[in-house]
């Protein structure tokens, strides 16, 4: 007979086992009936995080008990849709840690600014929720350290929204690599040129829009005025809470150098420039040029990025080429091709290529959702789990800390978790906290 989750609870409960009343913590649920649902809930509702809640519900196997927003005219928008469109009657929150204290609810997606995503996730694996937390992991490289070390204290299954680790064009090129067919791989050349990168048209700052709780927006990051321009989407272009297209599209795509060669550790060197040197009515802080290089024991990976305009190499605005010595893989998410070196024949190399195209469908987001829900059962490892977040994290935010100093060429010592010889740049690895805020313990 399979337990229900109500009846373990009670019968540990009875065995003293299930609440820590002294810390507040409970237990999760560790016991599933064949169709029992996960209880979800959402922190964050705009824009990625609600599609993602939506990747959840369309998936049948999963209630939304409980979204939260610190915009209170979001929070009534989310909740009239999910009711219209999912009979789903969450309950609305302004405040996680309220949110969290909901002793049925097994799982939170985090779908806040990236400056949020430390608090979020170090306290919700504290409240024994599992994590979906969007990427990058987070806003810097001692965020992502403590937020890893709590998952693993905690137990608790972690997928970060990397979804191109579920995706099928990337699974059947890293087979295809794999195989050796591709030869020797030597280097990852990746671009990402997106209009959205310059950020928004400037305005001046202007009172707080009604129903939006901006201190609690702000949270740990430096209190100041608000600005449009710094706000819902916009945020990503500030350094106070993202790190521009080097964090936004860097984790996605310099994960896929790293899945190539199963590299799981930080790079040694990284090497960098960026500048602000266009689109001078627009507003940012972050770069919109910017070159990265990344020496690697037996291969090179390069990343460029020209924010503001919507073309690239291969009439592709963002891709990764993959150059090996007998052929060179153009990949994005939507499609891969492959060119044999010494060959022009397109049909030859199709031929090559289709025993590792995917029949699958084209459903990353869906695959990366069903994944974690399958993982929050097993209690097996996720497509992404947070040791992988981290580390291409580490890579994106290195790249924009060599670039931010200046320093030509930076040095990792990863025994001392710190740059070598370089304190502006050590400077830049842990953000100061905002009072009342405090940076979490795991
Ligand atoms: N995996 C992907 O392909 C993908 C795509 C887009 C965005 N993202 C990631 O998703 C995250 C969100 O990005 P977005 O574009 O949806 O941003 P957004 O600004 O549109 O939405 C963020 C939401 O979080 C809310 N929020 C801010 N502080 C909060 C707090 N303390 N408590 C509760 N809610 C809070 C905001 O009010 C807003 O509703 C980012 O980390 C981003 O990098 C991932």
């Amino acid at each position: 007979m399979e337990i229900s989750r109500r009846t373990f609870i009670k019968k540990s409960t009875q065995g003293g086992l299930a609440f820590s009343l002294a810390s507040g913590l409970y237990l999760p649920r560790t016991v599933w009936g064949a169709n029992e649902k996960v209880n979800v809930g959402l922190i964050g509702c705009r824009n990625k995080g609600f599609n993602v809640l939506k990747d959840f519900l369309n998936t049948a196997s999963v209630n939304c008990t409980g979204i939260c927003d610190v915009d209170s005219k979001l929070l009534e928008e989310r909740t009239a849709e999910l009711n219209s469109d999912f009979s789903q009657s969450p309950k609305t929150y302004s405040d996680f840690r309220k949110m969290l204290e909901d002793k049925d609810m097994d799982a939170v997606i985090v779908g806040s600014p990236d400056h949020w995503h430390c608090l979020h996730t170090v306290n919700a694996c504290q409240a024994g929720k599992d994590v979906y937390v969007e990427k990058p992991l987070a806003n810097s490289i001692a965020e992502c350290r403590v937020m890893t070390q709590s998952a693993q204290k905690h137990k608790r299954v972690v997928q970060v929204g990397q979804q191109q680790r579920s995706g099928v064009v990337w699974n059947g090129v890293m087979d295809y690599i794999k195989d050796g067919k591709l030869g020797k791989l030597r280097q990852v050349n990746i671009w990402a040129n997106f209009n959205y990168g310059i950020g928004a048209k400037k305005e001046d700052d202007r009172s707080v829009p009604q129903g939006v709780d901006y201190d609690f927006w702000l949270g740990p990051a430096p209190k100041r005025s608000f600005n449009p321009t710094r706000f819902h989407g916009n945020w990503r272009h500030f350094w106070d809470y993202g790190g521009g297209l080097m964090t936004d599209w860097g984790v996605h795509l310099i994960d896929m150098a790293l899945w190539a060669k199963d590299i799981t550790t930080p790079p040694k060197k990284v090497m960098a420039y960026g500048e602000n040197l266009s689109f001078e009515d627009h507003s940012r802080e972050t770069f919109d040029t910017m070159s990265v290089v990344f020496p690697m024991e037996d291969y090179v990976i390069n990343w460029q990025h020209t924010a503001g305009i919507q073309s690239g190499p291969y009439d592709m605005l963002y891709g990764v080429e993959f150059v090996g010595d007998k052929s060179t893989i153009v990949a994005n998410r939507e499609n891969w091709i492959l060119k044999l070196e010494g060959s022009t024949d397109k049909e030859e190399a199709e031929r090559e290529a289709s025993p590792y195209r995917k029949t699958s469908p084209h459903n990353d987001m869906g695959n990366h959702v069903r994944d974690f829900l399958a993982a929050i059962k097993s209690r097996k490892e996720t497509k992404c789990p947070i040791s992988i977040g981290e580390n291409v994290a580490m890579y994106a935010h290195m790249g924009n800390i060599a670039a931010r100093t200046g320093s030509g060429l930076l040095e990792w010592d990863s025994e001392r978790q710190a740059f070598q010889g370089n304190k502006e740049a050590n400077d830049l690895l842990m953000p100061e906290y905002r009072k009342p805020w405090e940076f979490p313990k795991a």
